[in-house]
């Protein structure tokens, strides 16, 4: 079994980045600007936003974090958006998720200019992902995407399993595999028979939450297992996918952590770059 280092990947990934900012700032004399709204206190959430920040600064881009309290208004939240739509030096704007329950979340992503939304969230960048066309795309399913390209490049006519159909992995993930000319199925808390679904897979993605769902005699020989999940256990944390025994049968898996999570974070930085690779034509 091969070990898909997400870490390493990840680290190549932000290199590229870093030279690509570099040449981006002598040619247009200005670099990639990324702001990211924090509401809230959350842990997992401010972990998050602090290794976002510290990554985009190591790229060389111009990183700024905006914190609001539990108790923020609404308005406030939408009114800082429309500040940021119409500020040439911010190139992607992320509002991390989850928020508070009296804030709607549809209607924050909405305000988000779609050409600054980096996490590929605005119903634009959904639909044009979907129709085949240029857009934003959600970070993870994007780290993974490039994590399975990089192992296997050739993905036309494989079996592709999604477990999960969240608007932020598995239903763009699907798009993503598709688009690779994968045949797909994408399962949820309703399918049937999921171990029958993922035996017949080339590809599993899981993105469910649910920890180690996916078992060894679940996953074919020759199948390359991705972990989206992360789970907070009594053992520590652990992915969507039984890894000791999948790692038995699998060709190929991510590990967790170390796998899909670095890539996530990387994938944000291209997406701001290429946000203001596209303001500049
Ligand atoms: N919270 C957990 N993952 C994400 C993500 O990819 N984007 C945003 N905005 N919030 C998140």
């Amino acid at each position: 079994m091969i070990l898909i280092d997400g870490k390493k990947v990840a680290a190549e990934l932000r290199a590229e980045l870093k030279e690509e900012v570099a040449e981006l700032k002598s040619k247009h004399n200005k670099v990639p600007g990324l702001t990211v709204i924090l509401i809230g206190d959350l842990t997992p959430s401010q972990i998050y936003v602090r290794n976002k920040e510290k990554s985009a600064n190591e790229v060389g881009l111009k990183s700024e974090v905006i914190q609001y309290p539990d108790s923020v208004e609404e308005k406030t939240v939408l009114e800082k958006i429309q500040e940021l739509n119409s500020d040439e030096t911010v190139s992607g704007i992320l509002v991390q998720l989850p928020l508070p329950n009296h804030i709607d979340k549809q209607k924050v992503i909405e305000a988000i200019d779609p050409s600054k939304d980096v996490d590929g969230f605005h119903p634009m960048n959904v639909g044009n992902l979907s129709s085949g066309y240029e857009s934003s795309i959600p970070c993870t399913p994007l780290g993974c995407y490039l994590l399975i390209k990089k192992f296997e490049p050739n993905l036309s006519g494989k079996k592709a399993v999604v477990v999960g159909r969240s608007n932020l992995n598995g239903k763009p993930m699907t798009q993503l595999l598709l688009k690779e000319n994968c045949t797909v199925t994408i399962t949820h808390s309703k399918t049937k028979d999921l171990k029958a679904e993922c035996l017949e897979a080339d590809i599993i993605v899981a993105a469910v939450g649910i920890p180690e769902l996916v078992r060894g005699d679940w996953v074919k020989k020759d199948a390359i297992v991705i972990d989206v999940g992360i789970n907070k256990t009594d053992k520590g944390i652990v992915g969507d996918v039984h890894f000791d025994e999948v790692s038995k049968n699998a060709k190929a898996l991510t590990p967790v952590p170390g796998g899909v999570g670095p890539m996530t974070i990387a994938c944000l930085l291209k997406n701001t770059i290429d946000c203001f690779k596209r303001s500049q034509i």
